[in-house]
């Protein structure tokens, strides 16, 4: 009941009188009028005028399925939204799911992970109700070795959203980080099932720093959040649609080309490590060069000092600036 009051609300943008809304909902006045009050106690902000009835007037920074549906436009992603409070990791409740069969278009947003990880076994800090941490599943026929892609993909898709969002100058660090003003922002995560030629599924893993006001110690030189930079609260439901949008449209065209040869231009233009020097880390090996961009299978190319371009794979190496992180 609660959800279709607010969906009618939603829809309504305007006054909606309690008659309208007992006789389209087909229940009684009292249990309008509780619905108003649960959906009051949660955040939302409703105006009730005598008379006139019901108004939505601000919706709280909350991840229900209905607040992110509200704002998606979108053929495919999140037509199946879990929302959790809590979670170990939204990747690992994916996982769960989609081996029970849940599979079609599924996407688990939670308020907070208790056991976050993130790339090369480390941990990833999700705080409760200030980030985006949320996990989707996609089928790409596509062979095992294309699969990397898709997390060059999603970090294409998640730059724009945040620039569109936010108006911040977001970037790429290759392969998949996204920086604001040389910090860490967002942190993408792909899990992969394959068979020995085929693809099983790929489930995507975004982590973004939203509305925190501060970070523990250990990380906050290289982390930050988009509130800290952008000096102002970003409604984490938009965020979340508005990535789903450009993910759509991003993955479509990497499909169709089964590389990344359509969004190889744009990706270089987000990319903070173009042109210039970087310190590359391969197991005891570290050597400088100048990254020079990245090819239609998203590896990165780097000239060594002697002129040679050396072909880099995300997940062989870590790429860092010769003074710090970006
Ligand atoms: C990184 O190390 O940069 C990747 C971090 C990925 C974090 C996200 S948060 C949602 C999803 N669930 C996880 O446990 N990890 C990813």
């Amino acid at each position: 009941m609660r959800d279709r009051v607010l969906q009618m609300l939603q829809e309504k943008n305007e006054f909606i009188s309690g008659q309208e809304l007992c006789e389209n909902l087909a229940v009684s006045r009292t249990a309008i009028w509780k619905s108003i009050h649960v959906l009051q106690e949660e955040g939302y902000h409703i105006e009730a005028v005598r008379n006139k009835g019901y108004r939505l007037i601000s919706s709280p920074d909350v991840l229900f399925s209905n607040e992110i549906k509200s704002h998606l436009q979108t053929k495919w992603f999140g037509d199946k939204i879990i929302y959790l409070e809590s979670v170990d990791s939204t990747n690992n409740e994916v996982k769960r799911r989609v081996e029970t069969g849940e599979l079609e278009n599924l996407l688990v947003v939670s308020e907070e992970q208790i056991a976050g990880k993130g790339r090369r076994g480390r941990s990833w800090k999700s705080p409760r109700g200030t980030g985006i941490w949320m996990s989707f599943v996609i089928k790409p026929e596509l062979e095992p070795e294309s699969a990397p892609m898709i997390t060059l993909v999603a970090a294409m898709a998640c730059a724009k959203a945040i620039r569109e969002i936010t108006g911040l100058e977001a970037s790429i660090k290759w392969p998949n980080d996204i920086v604001v003003n040389g910090k860490k922002v967002v942190g993408i995560l792909t899990e992969m099932s394959t068979e020995m030629m085929y693809v099983n599924y790929v489930v995507v893993g975004v982590g973004i720093n939203v509305n925190m006001e501060e970070f523990p110690e250990e990380i906050k030189e290289v982390a930050t959040s988009l509130k800290i930079e952008a000096k102002s609260e970003i409604s984490r439901s938009q965020l979340v649609a508005k990535f789903g949008e450009q993910f759509e449209k991003y993955y479509q065209e990497f499909l169709d080309k089964q590389n990344l040869s359509s969004i190889r231009e744009e990706y270089e233009e987000y990319l903070i490590n173009c042109n210039k020097e970087v310190a590359i880390q391969q197991g005891q090996d570290r050597w400088n060069g100048i990254a020079l961009g990245i090819n239609n299978n998203g590896e990165l190319l780097v000239k060594k000092q002697d002129g040679e371009v050396q072909v880099i794979r995300a997940g062989e190496v870590s790429v860092r600036g010769l003074y710090g992180y970006v």
